[in-house]
């Protein structure tokens, strides 16, 4: 008898149980949709592009590091670029406030898989006329000395 009553006593609490996971399973699809289903940021500066650099913190503008940037830039980039005006491809001026710094340098250092997987960059590609960015095989170093002149050109 008393195994009775013991089995019963178990089972009420199991019933209960299932009955309050039932509630809470009820609740939880919304919750999961909601993660699922926010939107991806079009904020264009929230795109960090394919490629080495997936994440930079800029300091304070180092003016000798803008110095050799602009030495590389003016060798390297400017058979297609022109600082402020539009020429084989993009002028660069206020690129820093178009595009995340680490976008720019995996432009710089991985044009290829860029255009071919970044939706920002194929754009641009189509936008030129498919002239693919060349990729000029710089150092990570000589790129992110590039990105401190390219924060100087507003
Ligand atoms: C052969 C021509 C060519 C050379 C050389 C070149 N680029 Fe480009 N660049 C382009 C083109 C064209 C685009 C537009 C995207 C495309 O068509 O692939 C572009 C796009 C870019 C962008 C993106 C611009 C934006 O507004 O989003 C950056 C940044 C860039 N280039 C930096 C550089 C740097 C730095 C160098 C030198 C190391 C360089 N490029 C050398 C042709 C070139």
């Amino acid at each position: 008898m008393k195994q009775i009553v013991l089995g019963a006593f178990l089972m009420g609490i199991l019933w209960g149980c299932s009955q309050e996971n039932k509630e809470q399973a009820g609740s939880d699809p919304p919750i999961k949709k909601e993660v699922s289903e926010a939107p991806k940021s079009t904020d264009p500066m929230d795109n960090k592009g394919v490629g080495p650099i997936t994440s930079l913190e800029l300091g304070p503008i180092d003016q000798a590091m803008v110095d050799e940037g602009k030495t590389i830039y003016d060798q390297m980039c400017t058979a297609c670029h022109k600082a402020d005006e539009k020429f084989i491809g993009p002028a660069p001026a206020g690129i820093m406030t178009r595009r995340s710094p680490e976008w720019v340098m995996n432009m710089i250092l991985n044009p290829e898989g860029m255009v071919r997987e970044d939706p920002i960059a194929k754009q641009l590609l189509v936008e030129y006329n498919m002239a693919p960015m060349a990729n000029q095989g710089l150092t990570e170093d000589q790129a992110r000395k590039i990105l401190e002149y390219f924060r100087t050109l507003e």
